[in-house]
Formats: C-alpha cells, structure tokens, sequence
C-alpha cells in the first residue's frame, strides 16, 4: 500500500541553504527513497517572488516522491498540519549591529512562529531549528509552544559533528563512515567543544580509537578543535556566504536518524532540552551524544568526562546560559 505523505515545512526556503535543502527532502534523502512528501515552503513578503521561483524549480525536477508544495508568506498556512519542521528562516547580523539587536529580532520571529506550529501543525510534529542563534532560538521556540513535547524540538549541531568526521578521515587518510563516535558538545558557535575521546575507527584489525590513532595530543586540543569551531567562519571568508550544501546535508542527517534510527554502536550530536545529564544546567538547548530508536532520542549515558573536557563543557553552558538570560531580556 503507497505510504501517506508527509509534510515537511521549511521556512527561509527562499534562502540559500532553503534552495539546497529543499531538492534533498524531494529526493528522499532526508526520509527515505520510499517515503511520499508535502513541501511546505515559507519566507517573508519581500522573498516572495524568489519563493515561488523555487516553486517552479521543484516542478520542473519532477521529483516522483514529491506529492506537493505550498509556497506561502502566510505562516499559519505554513505550520497547518505539518509532520516535520525546519527552522532556516531568521534575521542574518547585519553591519552595525549589536548581539541583542539581532537576538532580539530573532527572538520575535521564533516566538510567533512558536505559537504558529503549536496551534496548526500535525501532533507530534518534529522540530529542527538551524537559523542562528540555533540553540536559543530553539529554547525560545519551546517556551513559546508548551504544547509541543519538548523532546521534539531540538537544534542543528550535525554539521560541527560532520566537519569533526571530516577533520580526522582527512588527518588520519581513512573513510570518512569508517569514523565514528565524535561529540558536539554545547552550543553551535565558536565555544563548541569536539571532543574525540570516545571516537573510533573502523579498521582491518577491529575498532581503534581516535586519540590512539593521532598519536598528537597537541594537534586534537588546538588545530582540531579550533577548526571545527572556526570552520563555519572560514566558509563564509571563502564563499562570501554560510555554509549551505553542509548545513542542509546534515540537517537531513538530523532527521534522518532521529526518524530513522541510528546504526548499532552509533552516536550522534543534537541540540535537545537538557535534563541536566553531564551536569550541563537543565533548561538549555545543548549539544549531547544521542542515539535514536523509534523517533526518540535519548542521550548516551555514562561517558567519561576528564578535568579538560569538564571545563570545556562549562565554558559553552556558560555561554549558552548568558544567551539564553539575553533573549529573556528582549522579551521584556
Ligand atoms: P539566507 O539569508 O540565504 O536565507 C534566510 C532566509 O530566511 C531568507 O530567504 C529570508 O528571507 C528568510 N527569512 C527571514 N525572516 C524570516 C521569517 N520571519 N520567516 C521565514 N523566513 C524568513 O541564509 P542561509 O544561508 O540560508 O542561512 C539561514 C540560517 O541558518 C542563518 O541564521 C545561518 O546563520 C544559519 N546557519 C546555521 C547552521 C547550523 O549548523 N546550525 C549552519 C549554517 C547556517
Ligand atoms: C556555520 O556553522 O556554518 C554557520 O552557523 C555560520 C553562520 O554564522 O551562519
């Protein structure tokens, strides 16, 4: 029997990662080659034109999985019965700028659209939020729609762990999906902290771990570490734009897996509210190792955590706490 579609929102569709992500989802890639779907597109009036060039776009690809698109600058005929959603849209820092001014923006549009998806989309819709300040607007969208379980609204850090498996297949000159088991842990800006403690890869004699296999303590805490942190700032000086075809290919990774399933023995890094597990503080939107079974993700327990790592998983909970005190204070 042909599966229902599901409908997927992707709001700042308009703009370049909506332009690249949206042909992913159409394809399969993020649910699936035999999974049906409904794109619902959303961007603001002045995008309105571009939006429905994307429109266009999609037809004439003539995806078979893709069942329809709506195109709207209307966010509630966006949110109306969506099963899964992606939070591209937001307001970009622009020159002159000050933090809160673009914290404040930004906390505005994610606390409309809060209550948009809370009142129209499908029960149980899945929510990735990747437009900056990720994490923050996150929690802002979860305070904003309490009916929404807060399991399900979570924030893009996949790709700081994609650029992680990246970094060490490139130091270490084996396949990328030979390694495994990096961690994000925290925020998605610069205080990020990739930890590869944990990380293996597979080889002919069995699994090795990462920090055995460097053999270079120096280069995994400096060089490593600094350009994961970095590297979404190195593609914007190299492309004059943020990273795009990365930042949509692993926001299907996100869903994928957290629809999906993760492999056996696998982790992965995703924003989710914490519970305060590694003592990072409740009540943040903060980067944990995660395993998904039947739609849920759960944080991998029982790591070892030693005194360097400790304080780099304060340092971003500390930032994350700071920011999280800023975008209250523009909601008052
Ligand atoms: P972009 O400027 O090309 O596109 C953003 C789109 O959002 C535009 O079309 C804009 O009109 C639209 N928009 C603005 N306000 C909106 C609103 N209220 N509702 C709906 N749409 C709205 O930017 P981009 O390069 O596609 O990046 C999008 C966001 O993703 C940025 O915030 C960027 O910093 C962030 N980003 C996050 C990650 C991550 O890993 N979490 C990676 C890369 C980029
Ligand atoms: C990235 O990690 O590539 C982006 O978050 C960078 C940015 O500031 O948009």
């Amino acid at each position: 029997m042909a599966k229902e579609p599901v409908r997927v929102l992707v709001t700042g569709a308009a703009g370049q990662i909506g332009y690249a992500l949206v042909p992913m989802i159409a394809r399969g890639v993020m649910l699936g080659p035999n999974q049906p779907v409904i794109l619902h597109m959303l961007d603001i009036p002045p995008a309105a034109e571009a939006l429905n060039g994307v429109k266009m776009e999609l037809v004439d690809a003539a995806f078979p999985l893709l069942k329809g698109v709506v195109a709207t600058t209307d966010v509630v005929e966006a949110c109306t019965g969506v099963n899964i959603a992606i939070m591209v849209g937001g307001f970009p820092r622009k020159e002159g700028m000050e933090r809160k001014d673009v914290m404040s923006k930004n906390v505005s549009i994610y606390k409309s659209q809060a209550s948009a998806l809370e009142k129209h989309a499908a029960a149980n819709c899945k929510v990735l939020v990747v437009a900056n300040p990720a994490n923050t607007n996150a929690l802002i969208l979860k305070e904003f729609a309490p009916s929404i379980p807060e399991k399900n609204i979570t924030c893009l850090t996949r790709l700081d762990h994609n650029r992680a498996l990246g970094q060490i297949s490139e130091r270490l000159n084996v396949q990328v999906s030979d390694v495994k088991n990096v961690i994000i842990w925290g925020n998605h800006s610069s205080t990020q902290y990739p930890d590869v403690s944990h990380a293996t890869v597979k080889t002919h004699s069995g699994e090795k771990p990462v920090p055995e296999l460097v053999a270079d303590d120096a280069w995994l805490k400096g060089e490593f570490i600094t350009i994961v942190q970095q590297r979404g700032a190195a593609i914007i000086k190299a492309r004059k734009l943020s990273s795009a075809l990365s930042a949509a290919s692993s926001a299907c990774d996100h869903i994928r897996d957290w629809v999906l399933g993760t492999p056996e023995g696998t982790w992965v890094s995703m924003g989710v509210y914490s519970d305060g597990s590694y003592n990072v503080p409740a009540g943040l939107i903060y980067s944990f190792p995660v395993t998904c079974r039947h739609g849920e993700w759960t944080i991998v327990q029982g790591l070892s955590i030693d005194e360097y790592s400790r304080k780099k998983l304060d340092l971003t909970a500390e930032e994350l706490t700071e920011e999280k005190a800023l975008a209250y204070s523009c909601l008052s």
